[in-house]
This record gives structure tokens, sequence and C-alpha cells, in this order.
């Protein structure tokens, strides 16, 4: 019995795929179709204040490519369906191409991938015939300049080329798309890159009718004899969004592909639809969003693969309000064009938290009316044996302004109370201070608590993988693709799981 597993293991260490980074993140894809597009320094401002560290864009676009110079974030570029035709054809275009769009930004901006087309084999295929040679005259542009190991290049499909998803075990590409498909993914294993999957759990879920239940969807939990397991491999699915992933694995693994990772460039669902799209509500695409953010950042895997990273990008920033069809199609957005969130994830638990999270933050401010001479003695108590650090108060300090008790004092309390940790009983100041759900924050001047300061999303916790590692996410760490050393132990591991579980 130990021999035979321990030949399984071996026999099945080559084919886990790597996880196509150190571990999985959460990215943010970008559409600008909206009737007051915010500037790309007002996005990058969005970005930045809700700690996403890895974006999508849709093209290659000059001042977007600019705004996110130096910010550290991550940036996946695409050539347009539109302009696939000439870069495909001539490998002059294409060096060009990536000499304008790409050599010109890096490595001010940090481009990690190039995705060609969007959805090519489904929406505009009579391109088609040169999506792999448009790949491959970018990539060699790449090679030219040295950038190849730090750009991979990939194009997203639409999760309706995989046939028959369920079981997953059973699953394979639309043959129409073999000639295409098999030398995509030769040059994706040779090239170290990652096959890049939309996956709509929101329309396996409408387009069913009603054979996939809602909860299943939204990564709700099921009883046990809902749970849908493959006959063929006896691995048991919670949810749609894994069952998708790993039809995607065996798909592959159907053409012999078995090292190629997933990376899921679009997944998310809409807010709002028409009274046809019942499923589209604020709280679906809440629990949605918040249950998919959780799974992936804890390194969760799928069945087939469990533990190795599938790194996602949320559909999508902001709402769309110009783009064509039924009202959903303008509801996936997590903000407004105003940045206002649509919704605050409920992220409690995972550690992690995207957006606006406001439900526990609370500020302590000075009370209405309170006396100005006890304010003052509170005020100064707080800056002397309280500790608080009020140099922000400082004439020419961002919170000096306005100068007086009222607005200095708050700044005294607000800042005790948080570093305080908002306990019990500290937001008194002999009952001048009260607590207050409204941010006190004033042009420069940010108190702490605002923004994330000492709240729940911490800076570098969001959208990041989790720092509290599991066993599962440390491993991913050290399992590229391509790297010629392996530690075996990770795989038993991982293995051992996927026999156990
Ligand atoms: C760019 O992103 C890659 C991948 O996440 C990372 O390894 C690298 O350190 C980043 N470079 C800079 C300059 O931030
Ligand atoms: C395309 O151009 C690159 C340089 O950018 C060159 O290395 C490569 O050989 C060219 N490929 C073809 C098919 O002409
Ligand atoms: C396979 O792809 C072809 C070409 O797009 C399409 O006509 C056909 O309907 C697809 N087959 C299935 C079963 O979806
Ligand atoms: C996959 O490999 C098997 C065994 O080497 C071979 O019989 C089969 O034809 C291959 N399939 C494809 C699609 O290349
Ligand atoms: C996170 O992963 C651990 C195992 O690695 C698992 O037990 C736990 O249920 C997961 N949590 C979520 C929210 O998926
Ligand atoms: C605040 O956080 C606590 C746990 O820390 C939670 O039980 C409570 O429901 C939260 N309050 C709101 C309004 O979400
Ligand atoms: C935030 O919390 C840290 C430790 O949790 C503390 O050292 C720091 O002083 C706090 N900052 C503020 C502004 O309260
Ligand atoms: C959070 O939302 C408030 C309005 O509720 C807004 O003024 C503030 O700028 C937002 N903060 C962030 C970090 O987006
Ligand atoms: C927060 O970010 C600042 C600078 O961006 C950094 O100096 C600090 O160490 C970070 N704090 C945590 C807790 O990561
Ligand atoms: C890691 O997570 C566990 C369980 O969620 C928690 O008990 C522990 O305190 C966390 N450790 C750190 C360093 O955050």
């Amino acid at each position: 019995m130990v021999q035979s597993l321990l030949l399984l293991l071996l026999l099945t260490v080559s084919t886990v795929p790597a996880s196509a980074d150190e571990d999985a993140f959460i990215g943010v894809n970008i559409g600008t179709d909206l009737s007051d597009m915010p500037s790309p320094t007002q996005v990058v401002a969005l970005l930045k204040a809700q700690n996403i560290r890895h974006i999508r864009l849709y093209d290659a676009d000059r001042a977007m490519l600019l705004a996110l110079a130096n910010t550290g974030i991550r940036v996946t570029v695409s050539v347009p369906n539109d302009e696939l035709l000439g870069i495909g054809q001539s490998n002059a275009t294409a060096a060009n191409w990536v000499s304008h769009n790409v050599l010109a930004h890096v490595p001010a901006t940090n481009i990690t991938a190039i995705a060609v087309g969007s959805e090519v084999l489904t929406t505009v295929s009579n391109a088609a015939p040169i999506l792999v040679s448009a790949m491959k005259f970018i990539q060699s542009a790449l090679v030219a300049s040295n950038l190849d190991s730090q750009i991979k290049v990939s194009t997203p499909h639409s999760s309706s080329i995989i046939l028959d998803s369920f079981p997953p075990s059973q699953a394979f590409f639309n043959r129409t798309w073999d000639p295409v498909m098999v030398p995509l993914l030769k040059f994706l294993q040779s090239t170290g890159s990652y096959l890049m999957l939309n996956v709509y759990p929101y329309y396996d879920y409408m387009q069913s009718n009603g054979v996939i239940p809602l909860d299943y969807a939204l990564f709700r939990p099921l009883p046990p004899n809902k749970e849908a397991v493959d006959a063929n491999t006896l691995l048991h699915y919670t949810n749609v969004f894994d069952a998708i992933v790993d039809a995607a694995y065996f798909s592959m693994s159907y053409l012999n592909f078995t090292n190629v990772p997933v990376v899921v460039t679009e997944s998310g669902w809409p807010s709002k639809g028409e009274s046809s799209e019942p499923g589209a509500t604020v709280d679906n695409a809440n629990t949605y969003n918040s249950n998919l953010i959780r799974h992936v950042l804890n390194n969760t895997g799928t069945p087939k693969h469990p533990g190795i990273a599938v790194s996602t990008y949320i559909y999508e920033l902001y709402n769309e309000d110009l783009r064509p069809g039924p009202v959903s199609e303008k509801n996936w957005g997590l903000f407004d064009a105003s940045g206002m969130p649509v919704y605050i994830l409920t992220l409690t638990g995972s550690g992690t938290v995207l957006a606006n999270d406001t439900t526990n933050q609370t500020y302590c401010v000075a009370r209405d009316g309170a006396d100005p001479k006890m304010l003052q003695a509170a005020l100064d108590w707080a800056c002397g044996p309280g500790k608080v650090d009020c140099s922000p108060l400082l004439q020419g300090k961002p919170c000096y302004e306005p100068d007086n008790v009222i607005a200095h004092s708050t700044y005294a309390f607000d800042a005790y109370y948080h570093r305080m940790a908002m306990a019990d009983g500290t937001c008194n100041f002999n009952g001048v201070a009260s607590i207050t759900t409204t941010d006190p924050s004033h042009g420069s001047c940010k108190f702490p608590g605002s923004d994330g300061r000492n709240s729940t999303f911490v800076n570098g916790t969001t959208l990041a993988p989790s720092s509290n590692s599991t066993a599962s996410s440390c491993s991913s760490r050290y399992y590229y693709y391509g790297d010629a050393f392996v530690r075996s132990t990770v795989i038993v591991v991982l293995l051992l799981n996927a026999v156990f579980l």
C-alpha cells in the first residue's frame, strides 16, 4: 500500500501544475465604458486607497500606464481584438506594439503579462488562425528585449470553449479549436506562461434553469447530499468556480498538457439586473465576490489540485454604464464612477479586506457642546501623558487648520482611541468625547482609523496573499513552473491532501 502510494506520487509529480505566481493573488479588471470615466490619476488613487495590487487593462492606454508608474501595482496589458489581425500577420507590427506599449513603460510600470486578444475563439473567430502567431511574435519581441522572463504572454478564453464541463474529469475543449489549442498550449508550456480563463458561475447558474443551486454558484455551504461528486475521480465539488477550473485542467490533460497553470482573468457577479435577471442582486454580488476572494487568498486550490494557487482578477473595478445589453451588463463593478463602493465586501475572518469596509469603523471626537476649557485640559493630557503624537496639529502641518480647540482635541482623542485599539472606555476624556461613525478627516488631515489606518484594512493585507500562511500556501511559493529543482516533499503533502480529502 505504501509502495503503491509512493509510486502514485512519483508518477503524479510531473503532472501538478505550478502556481502561476508565488502565491495566489486577487486582481481587478478595469473596463472603461463609463460616461464619466475617472482620470488615470483618480483610478490609481482608488487602487492605492483600496490596496489593489494587481490589475488588468483591456488595452495599453498610455496615460493609464504612466499613472501606474512607480506604484508597484502589477499590470496585465491587453492587445485589443481589433489590433490582433495586424499583429498576427506581421512580426514588425508586433514588435512595434511591444515597443510602444510595453518597452516605453517598463520598468517604472510593472507590466507582468500581456493578454493577446480577449475571448478570441468565441467572439472574433476569424482571428483564431493567427492567434498563436500573434502571441509568438509578441513573445519574440519580449525575448529580444530580455523581458520574457518577467512578462508572460497568454490569451483569455471564455469557459464556453470547455464542453461537457461536468463532471470535470470528462471535460474537453471544443474540438473545432484543437488546431489552435494544441499549438497554443505548447506555447504556454514552453514559455512558462499560464492558461487565462474567464469563469462566470453567474451565467452557469442563470442558464441552468434551476439545475445549478444558487448556493453552489455562490460558494455557500451545501448539505453533503447536494455536493456534486465527480463519479470518475470521486472528487467533491462544493462550488461552480472550482468545477470550471478543474474542467480546464482536465481539458488540457486530455490534450496531454498537464503542467500549465490556470489564472482566472475574469470572475464576478452583477449587483443589479432586469426583472428577468433575479440572481443579479447586491447581496449575491457581495456574497460571491467576498467568498471568491477568501477562497482564492486562502490558497485553497481546487479539488484536483489542492493548494495550487488560482490567482483571479475580479470583474470589475467600476460599473460601466455605457456597456450595451441588459441592466446586469452595466453593474458588475465594485465601485461607481465616483469611487464609492457599490457594496462593502464582507471579508471578516479572512484577515484581509478590500474596499471601504467601514462596518466597524468608529472615531472618537469632541462631544457637541462640550466646555472648551475641559476640552483644552483633555487635549493637553492626550498630547502629554496620553502620549499621542500631536505633531500633525502644529502650524504648517496637515491638521493645524482649523486652529481651534474642538478640531484639535478631536484629532488627539481619535488618535488616542485608535492607539488603544478602540477599547471600551478609551473615548471618554471626562465626558467631553463621544464615538461617531463619521470620518472627521478633512483635506490632507487624515484621522487615525481613516482609510484603513489601524482599521480592518491595514496596509499590506488587502488583496495580497495572506501573510498567515498555511502549509499549502507556503508550498506554492517553492513551486514555479520550469524550476528544475522541485521540492518533492511539498508535492507529497499536496498529493496526500488529494488522496485523503
Ligand atoms: C513586479 O512584479 C513582479 C511580479 O509580482 C515582482 O516579482 C517584481 O518584484 C515587481 N517589480 C517591481 C519593480 O516592483
Ligand atoms: C520576429 O522578430 C524577432 C525580433 O523582434 C526575431 O527575433 C524573430 O526571429 C522574428 N520572427 C520571425 C518569424 O520573423
Ligand atoms: C464548437 O465551436 C464551433 C465553432 O465556434 C461552434 O460552431 C460549435 O457550436 C461549438 N460546439 C459546441 C458543442 O458548442
Ligand atoms: C496523448 O498521449 C497519449 C499517450 O502518449 C497518446 O496516445 C495520445 O494520442 C495523446 N493525445 C494527444 C491529443 O496528443
Ligand atoms: C482555508 O484553507 C484551509 C485548509 O488549507 C481550510 O481548512 C479552510 O476551510 C479554508 N477556508 C476557507 C474560507 O476556504
Ligand atoms: C464588528 O465586528 C465584530 C467582530 O469583530 C462583528 O461581530 C460585528 O458584527 C461587526 N459589526 C458590524 C456592524 O458588522
Ligand atoms: C496602530 O497600531 C499599531 C500597533 O497595532 C500602533 O503601534 C500604532 O501606534 C497605531 N497607530 C495609530 C495612529 O493609532
Ligand atoms: C470610503 O467611503 C467614504 C464615503 O462613505 C469616502 O468619502 C472615502 O473616500 C472612502 N474611502 C476610501 C478609502 O475609498
Ligand atoms: C504600511 O506601509 C508603510 C509604507 O507604505 C510601511 O512603512 C509600513 O511598515 C506598513 N505597515 C504594515 C503593518 O505593513
Ligand atoms: C493565523 O490564523 C489563525 C487561525 O485563523 C490564528 O489563530 C492566528 O492567530 C493567525 N496568526 C497570525 C500570525 O495572524
